[in-house]
């Protein structure tokens, strides 16, 4: 069983265009345990599936939480989402997947969160506090109104372990990203997730960083590679390595739908290269890796077929 069918048991309106909502098991049971920086993908009513943050402890195996931020220039799924799903609905969901883990044996954690950015790090935040662990967390928002979850972060707020940011609209006027990420201390692992222009500023403040002590998460393409992926790169070859069989991905076509087309079946979700759900082993070839999630190891061996493509050559699949 890959997915679970789950019961919105509340909504809460929590900032300015953000809702949180709450899915329990309808039994009342255990969920699946969901290490902080999991998501899941809910599937929507018209089949559309978004992938969505778990936000709340994660020693709170009763609940998953997730906050929407309705975006309506978006791709629709958080509009969908708002609009049609409503307290005692049942919602398929995928079981919680992670690729934003915390290290474990880290001596202190720096987490910044950028607006709807916010709940991985909180689920984060969360499990750090109550294990003692040396941390703080960053939030950063437009307004103390566009900030989710403010009450539920008053008790951390309190102790010092929170500090928010609002620059009113205004990235210059908020949280000094490459002043404060300016030196490493060779014992601080930062962990950082939220819209584009702040990923961005997170990723040129920490590019002298130890590549292990920097930890990020996607919830959105970056604009300007949005157009390049929508770009048709070249035609490519792929092979399967169990058959033998070659295909050809066209331009304009994923490896994945080429795949699929073929009846070798390859799962997916995100399709911008941004959950990990179509990750394929490769055994030879380049790569034009296009994803967001892989790190430099990974993507020796591994490949999203999503977004990336062969790179020229015969890339070779473990499939
Ligand atoms: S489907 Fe999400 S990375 Fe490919």
């Amino acid at each position: 069983m890959d997915t679970l069918l789950l019961l919105v048991r509340q909504i809460r309106f929590e900032a300015v265009g953000i809702n949180s909502y709450e899915l329990v098991d309808p039994n009342g049971g255990e969920l699946p345990p969901a290490p902080p920086g999991s998501h899941i993908d809910i599937h929507l009513k018209d089949g559309t599936i978004r992938q969505y943050s778990l936000s709340n402890d994660p020693a709170d195996r009763r609940r998953y939480v997730i906050a929407v931020l309705k975006e309506e220039a978006g791709r629709g799924g958080s509009k969908l989402l708002h609009d049609s799903l409503h307290v005692q609905h049942r919602v398929t969901v995928s079981l919680p997947r992670n690729n934003f883990a915390l290290v474990a044996d880290a001596k202190r954690h720096m987490l910044i969160g950028g607006g709807i950015g916010i709940t991985p790090l909180k689920a984060m935040a969360h499990q750090l506090d109550a294990a003692g662990a040396d941390y703080h967390l960053h939030y950063c928002a437009k307004t103390a109104d566009h900030a989710a979850f403010r009450e539920e972060f008053a008790h951390l707020t309190a102790k010092g372990q929170v500090s928010f940011h609002f620059d009113g609209g205004n990235p210059a006027d908020g949280l000094d990203i490459a002043g404060l990420l300016r030196e490493h201390d060779g014992v601080t692992h930062v962990y950082y997730c939220g819209p584009p222009g702040f990923m961005a500023a997170c990723a040129s403040a920490t590019e002298h960083w130890p590549k292990g002590m920097v930890h990020s998460e996607h919830f959105k393409a970056p604009v300007a590679d949005a157009a390049k992926s929508a770009t048709p790169a070249g035609t490519g070859i792929v092979e399967i390595a169990s058959t033998g069989q070659r295909l050809e991905i066209p331009p304009g076509q994923s490896i994945v739908d080429v795949l699929n087309d073929a009846g070798i079946a390859v799962p997916t979700s995100c399709v911008s290269g941004l959950c990990g759900t179509c990750t394929v082993r490769y055994l030879s070839g380049e790569v034009d890796h296009q994803d967001y999630i892989l790190d430099d190891e990974e993507r020796g061996t591994q490949l999203t077929t999503c977004v990336s493509r062969p790179a020229g050559g015969v890339l070779v699949l473990d499939l």
